[in-house]
């Protein structure tokens, strides 16, 4: 039991005693290590054993290292890891890998991760309160699950209006295709809502985890920022701010940060995140950064020192383990718990067993390519679900649930019709994998360039503008 925490051990929760096992484990291992007198590793995996007994008791779960108990489990609010607790699927900040060529189970990753799918009836509403059709990326299922989506709903409808928040971790100058999916996502949350969102450029979080120095990220941060701007943002309703800039120059921002790194321990970021005692103190504390920006009083300049406006994260569901940790938290630093909409992951060129990554260029598409480079990527990469000779595939049909042609176009076609034609053509095989290929590099193309010629329009003074701390034009 740690000073953060403060309870009795007789009032212990799923969670803390989750972190006493962990510790325990620890301890085994170091007195294994240690080559410790053997009675004493006894007594210590006695005590082990023990634990795990009451754990199972509590939770109806076994202890497995890695995995906390479910957030609709336990008092506290932090889910469980963010890495694969059933030897299945991997999801979390750093890596995404699945067990099935169709990619993630997502309906699984929701009862593991405790949070809600965005069914019909939170679709319907979404269109009644906005007045606007929904995006494809929810008619589709793209942006798939949510915490505490009706509530921003009841409060927008009394009049209350909230604010966005997403980020990015600038870790190169290129932005992949799959990065823009939260920010085409955000722009048209601007639009149909009408409200104020604060975009993080998390420079530092890039320098602690990669091999870059502080200038090589606040660099990325300024022209990732171009990117962004060129999505569309309305800079008078929009900051984007460098996490490097911005501590330093935000009591109120710092304080939150303070606030969170004090109600959170050790055992909880390793629980949630997997770090390990060699991890550097900077990576540790990193995620009460990440937090801060979901409290409306980390931007005084924006909500006058408001604490109440609530607070909606468009994110794709890797970044989950950050926003549970906050809104675990939330409620003991008295603030409120931010809600969310997740978004699956645009699948990597290989197939939909990974997402795109920008560290893999062979396994991206990104958005400085060129109309050459995206033919032969899609054309040498694409994994295709269509069969091996045009004979079999005639007469057997491809498979639209794996072929990455197909599940790009369902992020980036917006005609539902042409869609659906395409996928009936593909599965009875009236449709070759080439001439998918083709249909997918003819709808990616133009849209990249586009994209391209946006971006060439953003000056160093609009960044300079958007990054600017200052009030933004919304009314309450
Ligand atoms: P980063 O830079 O890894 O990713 C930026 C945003 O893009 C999403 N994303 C994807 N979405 C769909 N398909 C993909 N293949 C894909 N890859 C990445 C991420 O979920 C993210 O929304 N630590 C964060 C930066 C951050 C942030 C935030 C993100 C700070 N605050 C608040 C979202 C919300 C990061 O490194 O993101």
């Amino acid at each position: 039991m740690t000073d953060c925490q403060g309870d009795g051990e007789g009032t212990m929760s799923p969670m803390e005693l989750f972190e006493k096992l962990n510790a325990q484990g620890e301890k085994v291992r170091s007195l294994k290590s240690a080559k410790a007198e053997k009675a004493e590793i006894d007594a210590a995996v006695q005590l082990l054993l023990k634990l795990k007994v009451d754990y199972k008791q509590m939770t109806g779960q076994d202890y497995k290292a890695g995995c906390p108990p479910s957030e609709n489990l336990i008092v506290s609010n932090n889910g469980p890891a963010a890495d694969d607790c059933d030897g299945e699927d991997l999801v979390d900040p750093w890596n995404v890998s699945a067990s099935s060529t169709k990619g993630v189970d997502y309906d699984k990753l929701i009862v593991r991760f405790g949070s809600s799918k965005i069914d019909k009836e939170l679709l319907e509403r979404i269109e009644k309160v906005s007045g606007q059709r929904a995006h494809h990326f929810l008619r589709r299922g793209i942006f798939f699950s949510h915490r505490d989506m009706h509530q921003i709903l009841d409060a927008y409808e009394k009049h209350k209006s909230f604010y966005l928040y997403t980020g990015r971790g600038p870790s190169s100058e290129a932005m992949h295709v799959g990065h823009l999916i939260p920010f085409i996502f955000t722009k048209w949350l601007q639009d149909v809502f009408d409200i104020p969102l604060v975009i993080q450029m998390t420079d530092d979080e890039k320098y602690l985890w990669k091999d870059l120095t502080l200038e090589e990220c606040h660099r990325f941060t300024v022209e990732n920022a171009k990117d962004i701007i060129a999505c569309g943002f309305d800079v008078n309703k929009t900051f984007i701010f460098s996490d490097l800039d911005y501590m330093g120059a935000s009591p109120q921002f710092y304080r939150n940060v303070v606030k969170v790194q004090k109600h959170v321990t050790f055992n909880q970021v390793k629980g949630i995140f997997g770090f390990t005692d060699s991890d550097c103190i900077g990576k540790i504390s990193f995620p009460a950064i990440q937090a801060a920006p979901s409290f409306s009083s980390s931007f005084p300049q924006i909500f006058g020192g408001k604490k109440d406006v609530p607070c909606l994260i468009p994110c794709a569901i890797d970044q989950d383990p950050y926003f549970r940790m906050t809104r675990d938290v939330a409620p003991r630093i008295g603030l409120l718990k931010p809600a969310l909409l997740h978004s699956t992951f645009f699948p990597a060129l290989q197939g939909a067993q990974t997402k795109m990554s920008a560290s893999d260029p062979n396994s991206s598409i990104f958005l400085t390519d060129t109309p050459k480079q995206i033919k032969n990527k899609i054309n040498k990469h694409a994994f295709s679900g269509g069969k091996d000779t045009v004979e079999e595939h005639r007469k057997y049909g491809g498979n639209t649930e794996v072929d990455v042609s197909f599940l790009y176009l369902t992020f980036f076609l917006e005609d539902d019709e042409k869609l659906e034609k395409i996928k009936e053509d593909y599965t009875s095989g009236a449709l070759l994998t080439g001439e998918l290929k083709k249909i997918l590099i003819e709808t990616l193309q133009p849209m990249i360039a586009q994209h391209q010629e946006r971006r060439k329009q953003v000056t160093d003074e609009m960044v300079q503008q958007f990054m600017t701390p200052r009030p933004l034009n919304f009314k309450f």
